[in-house]
């Protein structure tokens, strides 16, 4: 069987920089995959590939058996692949209600002009937005939180937002950039546990970028491990952290 995510080939070039350079790997349906690699690997670039904020310069990504290579980001939403952002200061006013209806209408590619046109359309739209917003809020256990302002959220839950805004899409997979990052460990092992629930409760599928290894390590397999734009190896995390290539790559990334 196909693999949701395929990604084969991808090239990525910035001048004379390979960033992504015929980066091969794929993700099957329901897996929690992570993405390691020093700094400067191409993680980020592979990953805004794959989502569509970048058009890249060669290889062919699949998505769910299509090809999607150098679709642009609210097609590749309205296909169920989704990237999440760190929610932008100019939203912390709003309640975490409005974020996520907001989430949902952003990336969706609609036009603001259609509701001049088609004002009881758009009013049932807003309505199904709503009631996806509460799903969302129950899924994600930041029911509670519903009409307080983004910006009142602890740490963890502004994460957690995020995760939610993403799940707005009723997405089939979605890619995190160091979710990790600046987050206490308490706070990481409850992020990977509701990033586990998700993936086993509504057959999501995930691929993770992050630097912190223990995260890495209690949640994700396969693991793909990214050097200088290309995919050194791939496979289960204790099995690509004792690979020797692997641990040069980072001792050699380090001292850059
Ligand atoms: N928009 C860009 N313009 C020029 N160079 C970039 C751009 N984005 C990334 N790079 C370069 O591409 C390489 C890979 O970066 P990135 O994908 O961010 O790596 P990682 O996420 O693994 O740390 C780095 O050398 C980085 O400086
Ligand atoms: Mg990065």
């Amino acid at each position: 069987m196909e693999a949701l995510l395929d990604v084969r080939e991808l090239d990525k070039h910035f001048g004379g920089l390979r960033a992504c350079d015929r980066a091969t790997f794929e993700v099957e349906e329901g897996k929690i995959a992570g993405m390691i690699g020093p700094n400067g690997a191409g993680k980020t670039t592979a990953f805004n590939c794959v989502a569509g904020f970048l058009k890249p310069d060669g290889g062919l990504v699949r998505f769910d058996g299509e090809d999607v290579t150098g679709l642009p980001p609210h097609r590749m939403f309205a296909k169920g692949l989704v990237r999440t952002f760190q929610i932008p200061q100019e939203l912390d006013t709003m309640t975490v209600l409005e974020n996520l209806m907001l989430a949902g209408e952003d990336q969706s590619g609609e036009a603001v002009w259609r509701t001049w046109l088609r004002p009881g359309r758009v009013r049932r739209e807003e309505e199904a937005l709503e009631a996806r917003a509460h799903e969302v809020l129950e899924q994600t256990q930041l029911g509670h939180q519903a009409y307080i302002r983004a910006g009142a959220l602890s740490g963890g839950q502004r994460k957690l937002l995020e995760l939610a805004r993403a799940l707005m899409a009723e997405p089939k997979m979605i890619l995190l950039d160091e979710p990790g990052a600046g987050v206490n460990p308490a706070l990481i092992r409850l992020l990977s546990e509701h990033i586990r629930e998700l993936s086993q409760r509504l057959g999501l599928t995930f691929l993770i970028i992050e630097h912190n290894l223990d995260l890495i390590r209690q949640l994700c397999d396969p693991v793909v491990v990214m050097a200088q734009g290309r995919v050194l190896d791939i496979g289960a995390p204790d099995e690509v952290l004792a690979n020797p290539e692997v641990q040069a790559a980072y001792l050699s990334g380090q001292r850059t």
